[in-house]
């Protein structure tokens, strides 16, 4: 088990390198990150034996930024015909597994072969569990098989607590008819990565008020009404007409810039696409001064040192809380559906 692969999107392959180059040299395990550009996938090669499960083991997958899934393991060629026995004796060593993933790259040749990813899987689930490697127990290790080509697979283990909730890390979320933009997925999307589903009821609980900053047409609020919300939507542009028919929105015509609301709300989410630095100082006003509770903001990242910009701009509202006294829980994460941008997670923990 010496190299740690990991998903992206493609063209990020860099900003993984840097990530997690960074954090090898925290955990002091010695190595090289390498990805080729626009492949949507990376690893860290280590050069200890162990190196990768340590790095697994010191690392919260959830605080990543830019890798979507990870696993430990190997490449292994895979001949034409009979690539299960293959495999099974690939496997022999491995510690038993409680759940199985097919992944392929997040790319054109991987879309190809996702076809024979899905029907690999039925034998090759069936073959495992009569060789007793697969348990069904969610306390074991998943086995992920990142297909590059039929003819060859990485073989990786990955805790089921600190990797990807989804394969890939691509949520498999429908695009609700009604939601007036197809950015409302990013919103959905957010609330998958950062709120536990058992604290969805606490957390996005009917009767919370919200504020959406650059909210039109509403894919945003439409998240926020879906939970039953009270939303101020604050955009110059037109809020769909169904979603103020809800009678839950208030349409401000004015500057997300600006406005501040006249009571704190429970939350504070915003899309505007402007300067990272603009959109980051104004979590920090928000939260800072508790006009919210929990906010949601998108931050578009720069074109060259996307990583070092993004733990810049981090740092910054950290120092910013810091010096406030105030206690916040952030994450930041490149969802699936950002683009050239990364979401932003704040959480007040001080009253
Ligand atoms: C990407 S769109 C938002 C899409 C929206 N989240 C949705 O799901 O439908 C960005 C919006 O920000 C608005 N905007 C840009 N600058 C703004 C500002 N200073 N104050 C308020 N809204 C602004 C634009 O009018 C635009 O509607």
């Amino acid at each position: 088990m010496t190299t740690l692969f990991m998903h992206c999107r493609p063209g990020f392959e860099n900003e993984v390198c840097a990530e997690i180059s960074e954090h090898a040299a925290r955990l002091n395990v010695p190595g090289y990150a390498k990805g080729k550009t626009s492949s949507a996938c990376a690893e860290f090669v280590c050069s200890e034996p162990g190196g990768a499960e340590r790095l697994m083991r010191g690392q919260a997958f959830f605080q990543l930024i830019f890798p979507r899934q990870w696993a430990r393991g190997m490449f292994v060629d895979l001949p034409e015909t009979d690539r299960i026995s293959v495999l099974l004796k690939h496997l022999e060593g491995f510690p038993l597994f409680g759940s199985l993933w097919l992944e392929v790259l997040d790319t054109n040749d991987g879309k190809e072969l996702s076809n024979f990813c899905k029907k690999f899987e039925l034998p090759l689930r069936k073959a495992l569990t009569k060789a007793g490697k697969l348990v069904e127990d969610a306390t074991k290790p998943r086995l992920l098989l990142t297909f590059k080509s039929g003819r060859e697979v990485f073989v990786g283990l990955a805790e089921v607590k600190n990797s990807a909730l989804w394969p890939m890390g691509i949520p498999r979320l429908k695009f609700p008819r009604e939601a007036p933009s197809r950015s409302t997925l990013k919103l959905e999307e957010a609330w998958h990565h950062f709120i536990p589903r058992d604290q969805w009821e606490t957390r996005l609980a009917p009767a919370m008020t919200a504020v959406d900053l650059g909210a039109a047409p509403g894919g945003w609020t439409w998240q926020l009404v879906r939970r039953h919300m009270r939303v101020i939507a604050v955009d110059n542009g037109a809020m769909d007409e169904a979603l103020m028919d809800s009678g839950l929105v208030e349409h401000l015509k004015a500057d997300g810039f600006l406005f501040k609301p006249r009571k704190p709300v429970d939350w504070m989410v915003c899309d505007i696409v402007e300067k990272p630095a603009r959109n980051a100082a104004l979590l920090e006003t928000w939260i800072g001064e508790g006009l919210c509770r929990e906010a949601v903001v998108n931050l578009k990242l720069p074109m060259k040192q996307r990583y070092a910009e993004v733990r810049r701009l981090l740092e910054r509202i950290q120092d910013g809380f810091a010096a406030r006294g105030v206690r916040v829980e952030i994450g930041c994460k490149q969802l699936y559906h950002d683009r050239e941008e990364v979401t932003c997670h704040l959480r007040r923990l001080s009253k």
